[in-house]
């Protein structure tokens, strides 16, 4: 029993990771799919896909490593926040999941705030209506479908879905639910006056889970699929970004998270549930019983430098790219970059901003532009940053850093002397579903805690500290904090 499984049911994939009680990663099965766009700004993606996925990423795993089964003393999910999942009164899905990336519900936004009040809505949630969140999702299906609204007996968010198929439970953890918008931050739990506000029917909602907590036992019939031993516990897990921090360590309060992959998240602990009064970063429960967090989500992070090197250096190693704008100096000789290529999520709520170049002169050449992309992404990095510490979190000594883009050293010393913190990577790489293995360590009773598992197997590798250019980038990030309100205007009649 020398064994857990994270699993990970992601947008692109889902993912299986194999765990030893030292820490050490055993094996990997990986089932890919795609989501499918029916209409533009739509993201869906039918369930099934993350069951089949599921299954065969167990299979693969246990068959590669050749660990049995009866090997695997408990499992943790993660997952893709924010989709809806929506299933009949037999557990038949009714219609493709809505997911986080689906733009369709603006209007559905506006209805939730003029529903609960504005300012009532993030004082019970902590967070504004955003297109990403699930309640939106269901209120257009409310009003637009309403054939399925009349069926519905379940509400799901992705992972759950896995998880109803492992063990027949209806269950949530309290990191996802926070990010349905339908819960009451503070009490960790639904809001009896969003969920009545919204006239969605309390009991679809499942029970939610801390995510160390067991939620069910593998069945016979999963068992069956997946080689698996039948009774062995599922723990509740936690969202991906939630799962993430707890994979890189950051479970205490006052320590901070940065992924820096397509999107760049910054995610901060707190023991308290502080939100930012206008809701301008997200605010949810962590996967650490207890604990809450703030979070920034920008959307194209290391998206922004692999467009950039796909419209302007095609096919060059990023490496090179990156080591040519270490040539120019920070500030890339005044010029700015604002990374909004795919709208922005925080701090700027507005799918219709768009990225720039600003200042361009003749001295001006690919590495100015390079360092510009990368400064840029760091500028909008530490404006979600500001934002989490004016809302009452201290300023962080060392954030832990993870994602493709924190490969390069020159971009985590202008991170660091950005965001005025050490930037650490650690010893783990398997993010979220690492993350959720460590999640099912705790429900196995492996360590007395998640901050247990976290000090025993996580640690720090190198770290870039904030250094002499700090001043300098000081000052470009206030021009840079200028621009997007100057622009706004613009980017609403483009
Ligand atoms: C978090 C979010 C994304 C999805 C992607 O708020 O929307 O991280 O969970 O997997």
């Amino acid at each position: 029993m020398g064994h857990v499984l994270g699993i990970d049911a992601s947008t692109t994939a889902t993912k299986a990771v194999l765990i030893a009680e030292s820490g050490a990663v055993r094996g990997i099965g990986v089932s890919e799919y795609g989501f499918s766009v029916p209409r533009p700004l739509w993201s869906e993606q039918e369930p099934r896909l993350w069951w089949d996925g599921a299954v065969a990423a167990i299979r693969s795993v246990l068959d590669s490593t050749g660990v049995a089964g009866e090997d695997v003393a408990a499992i943790g999910l993660t997952g893709q926040m924010h989709g809806a999942v929506l299933l009949d009164r037999a557990g038949s899905v009714l219609r493709p999941a809505i997911l986080w990336n689906d733009q369709r519900t603006g209007a559905e936004c506006d209805a939730i705030r003029r529903a609960v009040g504005p300012e009532r809505l993030i004082s019970i949630t902590g967070n504004d209506a955003l297109t990403g969140f699930t309640a939106p999702k269901l209120v257009w299906v409310r009003d637009h479908e309403p054939d399925v609204w009349r069926r519905i007996a379940h509400v799901l968010l992705p992972k759950d879905y896995v998880r109803l198929r492992l063990t027949g439970e209806y269950a949530l953890d309290k990191a996802d639910g926070a990010g349905t918008l339908l819960f009451d931050l503070a009490a960790r739990d639904w809001s009896a006056e969003v969920l009545a506000a919204l006239e969605i029917d309390p009991a679809w909602m499942p029970p939610t889970f801390e995510g160390p907590e067991v939620t069910g036992l593998i069945t016979g019939e999963a068992a069956a699929a997946t080689g698996l031993r039948p009774g062995t516990p599922v723990v509740a897990g936690g969202g991906d970004q939630a799962a993430n921090a707890v994979g890189v360590g950051a479970v205490a309060a006052g320590t901070v998270a940065l992924s820096l992959g397509t999107s760049g998240v910054v995610f901060a602990t707190t023991n308290r549930p502080l939100f930012e009064p206008r809701g301008r970063v997200h605010a949810f429960c962590h996967a650490v019983p207890g604990r809450w967090h703030m979070m920034s989500v920008m959307l194209s992070a290391a998206g922004s430098l692999r467009w950039f090197r796909d419209a302007l250096a095609p096919g060059m190693e990023f490496a090179d790219l990156v080591a040519s704008a270490a040539e120019v100096p920070p500030g890339s000789d005044g010029l700015w970059f604002l990374p909004y290529l795919t709208g922005e999520r925080s701090p700027h709520a507005d799918p219709l901003a768009r990225g720039a170049f600003v200042g361009l002169t003749l001295a001006h050449d690919r590495r100015h532009l390079t360092r510009a992309v990368l400064e840029g992404v760091a500028f909008g990095l530490r404006d979600g940053l500001d934002l989490m510490i004016g809302a009452g979190m201290p300023a962080p000594d060392q954030i832990r850093a993870s994602g493709g883009g924190t490969a390069s050293p020159l971009w985590r010393q202008i991170l660091a002397d950005v965001l005025g913190a050490e930037i650490a990577t650690v010893n783990t790489s398997e993010g979220a579903a690492y993350g959720a293995g460590l999640l099912a360590a705790v429900g196995a009773a492996w360590h007395p805690s998640v901050e247990a598992a976290c000090d025993a197997l996580v640690s720090a590798t190198s770290a870039a500290a904030p250094g002499p250019d700090a001043a300098r980038y000081a000052e470009a990030h206030a021009v840079y904090r200028d621009l997007y309100p100057a622009l706004a205007p613009s980017f609403r009649r483009m």
